[in-house]
C-alpha cells in the first residue's frame, strides 16, 4: 500500500475535539498521512512521519469530504419551466414530481445511469465524497427497483422512496398504492437499498401511511429516514423520532414539541436550504435547533424540481447567511452532521482509521466557504485515498 504525506495545511478541520481546538477539532500548520483508503496519521506538520509520496498543500485549508445525506439523482427530464413560473410568483407544488416520473419511466437505463454519474462527478468537484441517493421517480415495482439498482452502482447509501407521491395509476386508490409500496415494491427494492424513506406531507402521505411504509421497510432490514415538515407543519418530525429514524429531513416548519423531540433523540435534523432557495420559501431555523441541542446536518436535496444543486459549499453559504448558523457550525453539519445522518463513523472526520476523504480549499480557512459565496474554492479532493480532483 502506498502512503501519501500531505503537508502545508494552514488549517485543518478534523471534527475530532481530541485532535484540535473547538468542536471542529481545528489544527493549524497540520499534516495528514493517507495509507491506501484510510487516514494513517494526523498532527502538526513539524512532527509528520515520512511517506512514500508527498503533496504540498501550499498553505491551503483542508477538511473532510462533504457528506451529502439527501439527494434524488435517478431522474430524467428538466423542470426549468416550473422553476421559471415559481420565480414569477407561482407557489411550489409537490405534484411536479409526476412530471419527472413520466420522463424517468421513459428513459433508458443508460441515460439514467449517465445522469447519476454526471451529478456524482459534479458533486465531487465541489468536495462531496459521500452521497446518498433515493429512488422515487419510478413509482412502479420495476421502475423503483431499476432506480435503486442504478443508484447502487454509484453509492452504498441507497434509499427506497417508493412513497414519494401516490403513483398516477393509483390516484383514486392511495391505500392500494401504500399496499404496493409495503408489499411487492418493497420486495423488489429491499435487496438494493440501505434506507427507507417517505414524503410525509399534505398532498403526499399522512402519518399513518408513512408509518406503514417505514415500519414495513424496517421489517425488511432497511433503516428509516423521513421527509418531514417541509411545506407546512405536520406529524412527520414526531413520527421520525418515534420510529427512531436516522434523520428527519427538511424540518422547515417546527413547533416547540418538534424541536424538543429532535433534541432529545438520536434523529438528526437534516436541513436542505437548496429547497427553500429554489422554491422561494422561508428557510428552516437552524439556530433554534442547535440551541436546543439537536444534531443538525446540511444536505443539497439535489433533485430536478425543488433543489437542482449538487453544491455543498452553496448550502453552507446559505445556511450561514439565512439560517443563523456560524461558519463552523455549517461546515460541521455538512461533514460530521451528514455522517451522523447516515450513521457512518468512518467519514465526516479526519482521524487515524477514518476513510481517506479529504478536500483542499484555495483558501486559508474553512470559513471562506461562507465568506466567499459562489467561488469555486475546492482545489483537490481525495476519496478513499484516491486523488479524484
Ligand atoms: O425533497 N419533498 C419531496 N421531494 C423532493 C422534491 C421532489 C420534486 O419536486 O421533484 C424534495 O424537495
Ligand atoms: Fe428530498
Amino acid at each position: 500500500m502506498t502512503t501519501t504525506l500531505i503537508t502545508g495545511i494552514s488549517s485543518l478541520v478534523t471534527n475530532d475535539e481530541a485532535q484540535g481546538s473547538g468542536p471542529l477539532g481545528l489544527l493549524a500548520e497540520a499534516a495528514v498521512v493517507l495509507d491506501g483508503d484510510r487516514i494513517a496519521w494526523v498532527g502538526p506538520a513539524s512532527r509528520a512521519p515520512a511517506a512514500d509520496t508527498a503533496h504540498d498543500a501550499g498553505g491551503r485549508a483542508a477538511l473532510p469530504g462533504f457528506v451529502d445525506s439527501h439527494a434524488h439523482l435517478v431522474f430524467a427530464g428538466d423542470r426549468t419551466a416550473e422553476f421559471n413560473a415559481r420565480m414569477s410568483g407561482q407557489p411550489y407544488r409537490a405534484g411536479g414530481i409526476r412530471t419527472t416520473v413520466a420522463a424517468t419511466r421513459a428513459a433508458t437505463d443508460a441515460a439514467l445511469d449517465a445522469n447519476v454519474a454526471r451529478l456524482v462527478r459534479e458533486a465531487l468537484l465541489q468536495g462531496t465524497t459521500v452521497l446518498e441517493c433515493k429512488s422515487g421517480y419510478g413509482l412502479t415495482v420495476e421502475d423503483e427497483a431499476r432506480a435503486l439498482r442504478i443508484a447502487a452502482r454509484h453509492t452504498p447509501e441507497t434509499t427506497y422512496l417508493g412513497a414519494h407521491v401516490v403513483a398516477p395509476e393509483y390516484a383514486d386508490d392511495p391505500a392500494g398504492y401504500v399496499d404496493l409500496v409495503t408489499g411487492p415494491m418493497l420486495d423488489a427494492c429491499a435487496p438494493h437499498a440501505r434506507w427507507v424513506d417517505a414524503f410525509c406531507e399534505r398532498g403526499a402521505f399522512d402519518a399513518d401511511q408513512a408509518r406503514a411504509v417505514l415500519t414495513a421497510g424496517a421489517a425488511r432490514g432497511l433503516t428509516p429516514r423521513l421527509h418531514a415538515n417541509q411545506l407546512g407543519h405536520g406529524p412527520g418530525v414526531r413520527l421520525a423520532v418515534e420510529l427512531g429514524a436516522a434523520s428527519a429531513d427538511h424540518c422547515t416548519h417546527l413547533d416547540d414539541a418538534d424541536v424538543a423531540a429532535l433534541a432529545s433523540s438520536a434523529t438528526v435534523a437534516t436541513l436542505l436550504p437548496g429547497a427553500e432557495f429554489s422554491t422561494r420559501a422561508a428557510y428552516p431555523d437552524a439556530r433554534r435547533l442547535l440551541d436546543a441541542g439537536a444534531t443538525v446536518a446540511l444536505s443539497t436535496d439535489c433533485n430536478p424540481g425543488s433543489s437542482f444543486t449538487t453544491s455543498m459549499p452553496f448550502c453552507i453559504a446559505v445556511a450561514v447567511r439565512e439560517m443563523g448558523m456560524t461558519p463552523d457550525e455549517a461546515v460541521h453539519a455538512a461533514t460530521a452532521g451528514g455522517a451522523r445522518a447516515l450513521r457512518r463513523t468512518d467519514v465526516g472526520r479526519i482521524a487515524p482509521g477514518a476513510r481517506a476523504d479529504l478536500v483542499l480549499l484555495d483558501a486559508p480557512s474553512h470559513v471562506h466557504l461562507a465568506y466567499r459565496p459562489g467561488v469555486p474554492l475546492v482545489s483537490a479532493v481525495w476519496r478513499g485515498g484516491v486523488r479524484e480532483v
